[in-house]
């Protein structure tokens, strides 16, 4: 039964990926992964870019467009490669996250952040710079 589960949910997750790619036009690498509870902004799809190897975890928000700055006020938001973004965190509009960096669980991001980073709470401010942070944003062991 959860072999079936599984098997769904993998199904489930490809045809989100082909409709966020091929129908929303956001650009998202085929090895992301992107949790059924994220939430990418379909206002402004188009400036949506996720890296490779990068999890968007659950509740996780990215977003691309700011009406409090006026109509029309568009914005790419760019996550990296080997990003962790953890559930709940806000990706704010325009900003660019570098390669492998972790973005702490109900963070909100206002600013870019730098390679090699590990940056938590609201708004997110860096805990500490870890060069062991690598694929998927998790931490290789030695
Ligand atoms: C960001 C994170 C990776 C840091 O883990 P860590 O390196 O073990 O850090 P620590 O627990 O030692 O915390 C270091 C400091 O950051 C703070 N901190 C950690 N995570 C935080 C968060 N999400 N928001 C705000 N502050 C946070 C701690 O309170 C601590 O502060 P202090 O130095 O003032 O005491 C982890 O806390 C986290 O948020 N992981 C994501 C979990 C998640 O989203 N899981 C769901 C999908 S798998």
């Amino acid at each position: 039964m959860s072999k079936l589960r599984t098997l769904i949910r993998r199904i489930i997750i490809f045809l989100k990926h082909f409709v966020y790619t091929k129908v929303y036009g956001m650009h998202i690498h085929p090895s992301a992964l992107i949790s059924l509870k994220a939430r990418l902004d379909k206002t402004n799809p188009r400036g949506i870019y996720i890296g490779k190897k990068s999890v968007i975890t659950t509740g996780a928000v990215i977003l691309t467009h700011n009406y409090v700055m006026g109509n029309g006020t568009f914005l790419d938001t760019i996550i990296g490669n080997n990003v962790f973004i953890g559930a709940n965190a806000i990706i704010m509009p325009g900003v660019r996250i570098g390669n492998n960096v972790i973005i702490g669980a109900g963070s909100v991001v206002t600013k870019n952040i730098e390679d090699f980073s590990i940056v938590a709470g609201n708004p997110a401010k860096l805990i500490r710079k870890d060069e062991t942070i690598g694929e998927y944003g998790q931490f290789v062991k030695n």
